[in-house]
């Protein structure tokens, strides 16, 4: 299978609650290799940029203003088949529809579907668009 690259963004609220090390932690035990990760916080121009799928949508401005609201750590993630990988990792959208043991199940807010603790690329061409936006 081939080795394939995605993009990973832990969310303000996970960085807020301080599980930056658990997420990482389930990362590395997955075989999802980190070959590079950034702190930053996204400014209006980047974070509609990055979610302009979603431009116009009913959630797009209460989404924007949560990936705005703090600080958030970027990763490149490396490995087989890693963007469906990470994708099952992730869990689904809304956390309360995660399967236990997934990320989203585990730090995602349970009361409010935006605040779901992670980001991942969900094709190759959205993970080449999105690595783009971060990692020059
Ligand atoms: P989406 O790309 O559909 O989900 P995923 O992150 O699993 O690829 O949506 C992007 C983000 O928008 C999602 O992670 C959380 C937020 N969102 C909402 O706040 N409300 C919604 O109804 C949906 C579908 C998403
Ligand atoms: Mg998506």
């Amino acid at each position: 299978m081939a080795i394939e690259k995605t993009l990973s963004i832990i969310k303000p609220n996970a960085v807020k609650q301080k599980h930056v090390g658990e997420i990482i932690s389930m990362l590395e035990q997955n075989n999802l290799r980190i070959s590079q990760m950034r702190m930053l916080q996204l400014d209006n121009v980047q974070a509609k940029m990055f979610y302009q799928e979603h431009i116009g949508k009913s959630f797009f401005d209460e989404l924007l203003n949560f990936m705005l609201s703090g600080e958030i750590v970027v990763l490149k993630l490396e490995g087989e088949n890693a963007i469906a990988r990470y994708r099952e990792l992730m869990g689904a959208t809304n956390p309360c529809d995660a399967k236990e043991g997934s990320i989203r199940e585990k730090f995602g807010d349970k009361t409010d579907l935006t605040q779901n603790a992670v980001h991942g690329s969900d094709s190759k061409e959205s993970a080449k668009r999105e690595l783009a936006l971060f990692f020059k």
